[in-house]
């Protein structure tokens, strides 16, 4: 272990939290003073995917565990928790360009402590962090940070024992890097859990990790290396922690994985998994006889009932599924389990085989819509979204044009688009980044306005149908010169064109925005209330990126059986 490490390991000096304790009002009681008053106060800044959400959840929940509590802006924290995204340059850029502002923070409240964790912290880089990253007190790989409040010298003799425990986090080679290894994840999950560490952001929607890192190779991405090879959470872990989620009452639950339908392949094999024989129809030859896999696990999860008989998770979805990993028995679970929402995420990345195999995706776009179109003929109007990149290494006009060909010929519900952006240390890095920047701007211009339309036209079916929609949250509406801004951009980055909807539904109504099983944005207006219940609602207007509606019945069962 380098000297860097062990300074990093040194616990906070006792001294920074007293820096702002509470004043103590009689001498006599100070011992008895409520503990919570001299723990550090939190915010966790989280960038990038659901996976860090998720990862974000534990640490908020260690740190509550020790006793600290939340800080409501990360001006007046004690700790401040930067989980990072790495995906692209950008989404780095944007905490490095924050460094100032939390060296500035750091100067008027000495003491405040900034812990970075995530994608951005890899152990091949580690070195140069600190020249990064100047206003940072401490970096934690992902794999690393089930140990933030240890580290932190927050935990106490008298923690539980998962809370105490630290095992220097092992590390693995992959491409003749050391990168992060994922192996004791699920066991600090699986403790967090028992103990009761896990803060969920929501109480309708729950995260729930299955399979931690990626064993894919594709040669633009950094996640291998951020996150390293692949760790599945054994099988009962998971659906212990799904009937936990159902108790507590969630109505949607999330699996997740960089590559979550590859779920299970690194599991021992076992008897009563002996009817999965699953054969991979592109990619690495796996044995995966015996093994549970993600379609077992819908399956498993499905068949948590409520009293009535009922999915007692009305809503199951899982993401980000890899087109080498989409089984047959996958796509029939699909199918069959009530709560299994109509929705997949399928990335596609480009629509030319020549560049896909420049990726390393290593399968061909005719593999691809041989898939969808299985799905689609098993899961009738099931909504589709994907990925792309534009503009990757020696990307011609003529490679472009076949993703937008790709484009209209699949008719994505929703594609989320970037433009080639280099990694340090990816496979890619030895190709020519040869798309000029202006290329790839035009590119990626022409991708989205293209996409836009198909958006429209998908979303226009919709139109005068009834749909069950799960109401996630109150949108604040901006206000434009007195006016409301018709074309603000929601929370998720997507222009709604939608018209001021607080009070339209009498009085005490808002503004309330949620998603029907197909993962469409709807914006209604109603009661606060309706918040965390599934209500019908009448579409009434479609733009490119959600819906508009009326409710048409507030009391709307939350299952699958009232689902259009
Ligand atoms: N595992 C998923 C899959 O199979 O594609 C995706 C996870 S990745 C974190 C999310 C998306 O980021 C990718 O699908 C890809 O489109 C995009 N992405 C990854 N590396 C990128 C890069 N270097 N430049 C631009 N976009 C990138
Ligand atoms: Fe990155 Fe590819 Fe793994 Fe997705 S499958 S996380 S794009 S390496
Ligand atoms: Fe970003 Fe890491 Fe997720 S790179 S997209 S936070 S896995």
């Amino acid at each position: 272990m380098t000297s860097q490490r062990i300074e990093e390991l040194a616990p906070l000096p006792v001294q920074t939290h007293a820096l702002r304790q509470a004043p103590v009002v009689d001498p006599d009681v100070a011992e008895f003073r409520p503990e919570s008053h001299s723990m550090p106060s939190f915010f966790v800044w989280t960038l990038g995917c659901q996976m860090n959400q998720s990862d974000s959840e534990e640490m908020a929940g260690q740190l509550l565990a020790a006793g600290c509590g939340r800080a409501t802006a990360m001006e007046t924290a004690d700790i401040i928790v930067i989980n990072t995204c790495a995906v692209r340059e950008h989404a780095e850029a944007k905490v490095i360009g924050r460094q100032g502002m939390l060296a500035d923070l750091k100067k008027s409240r000495p003491g405040t402590r900034v812990v970075l964790t995530g994608c951005a912290v890899r152990e091949a880089e580690r070195a140069g962090l600190a020249k990064r990253f100047p206003a940072v007190d401490m970096f934690l790989r992902p794999d690393e940070e089930p140990e933030l409040a240890l580290r932190l010298g927050l935990v106490s003799a008298q923690a539980p024992i998962g809370l105490q425990t630290v095992a220097t986090a092992a590390t693995t080679v992959v491409a003749g890097r050391s990168v992060s290894a994922a192996d004791r994840l699920a066991a600090s999950r699986a403790a967090a859990l028992a103990e009761s560490r896990v803060a969920r952001s929501s109480t309708i929607s729950a995260w729930l990790p299955i399979v931690y890192g990626c064993d894919k190779t594709c040669t633009y991405c950094i996640v291998p290396f951020s996150r390293g090879p692949e760790r599945s959470r054994p099988f009962d872990d998971i659906l212990a922690e799904a009937r936990e989620i159902a108790a507590a009452g969630f109505q949607e639950l999330t699996l997740l994985g960089q590559n979550v339908n590859s779920y299970g392949h690194d599991l021992p094999a076992e008897a009563r998994f002996g009817h999965i024989r699953t054969e991979r129809s592109a990619g690495r030859r796996l044995d995966l006889v015996s093994r549970p896999d993600l379609a077992e696990l819908l399956c498993a999860i499905d068949g948590i009932r409520d009293a009535d008989g009922r999915p007692a998770i009305s809503r199951l979805r899982f993401i980000t599924s890899h087109p080498w990993d989409l089984s047959d028995r996958l796509i029939e679970a699909m199918a069959s389990c009530d709560s299994v929402t109509e929705h997949l995420h399928l990335p596609i990345q480009s629509g030319d085989d020549a560049m896909l195999q420049r990726m390393g995706r290593q399968y061909t776009v005719a593999h691809y819509r041989e898939r969808l179109e299985r799905i689609r003929s098993a899961v009738p109007g099931i909504a589709v979204s994907t990925d792309v990149i534009v503009g990757f290494c020696g990307e011609t006009e003529e490679q472009f044009q076949a993703t937008l060909q790709a484009l209209r010929d699949i008719r994505f519900d929703t594609v989320f688009a970037a433009a080639y952006s280099p990694r340090p240390g990816t496979p890619a890095l030895r190709m020519a980044d040869d798309v000029p920047a202006d290329v790839k701007r035009r590119r990626l211009n022409e991708l989205l306005s293209v996409q836009q339309g198909i958006g429209l036209e998908l979303n226009r079916a919709w139109l005068g149908r009834d749909v069950d929609v799960l109401v996630e949250r109150v949108t604040p509406q901006r206000r434009v010169n007195g006016a409301v801004d018709e074309d603000a951009t929601d929370d998720d980055g997507e222009s709604v064109g939608v018209p001021s909807l607080a009070g339209s539904a009498g009085e005490g109504s808002v503004a309330l925005a949620g998603r029907t099983r197909h993962n469409k944005l709807v914006h209604l207006a109603g009661r606060p209330e309706l918040v965390g219940r599934s209500v019908r609602v009448r579409v009434e207007f479609a733009g490119p990126f959600a819906l508009r509606g009326r409710v048409v019945d507030g009391t709307a069962q939350t299952h699958a059986s009232a689902a259009s």
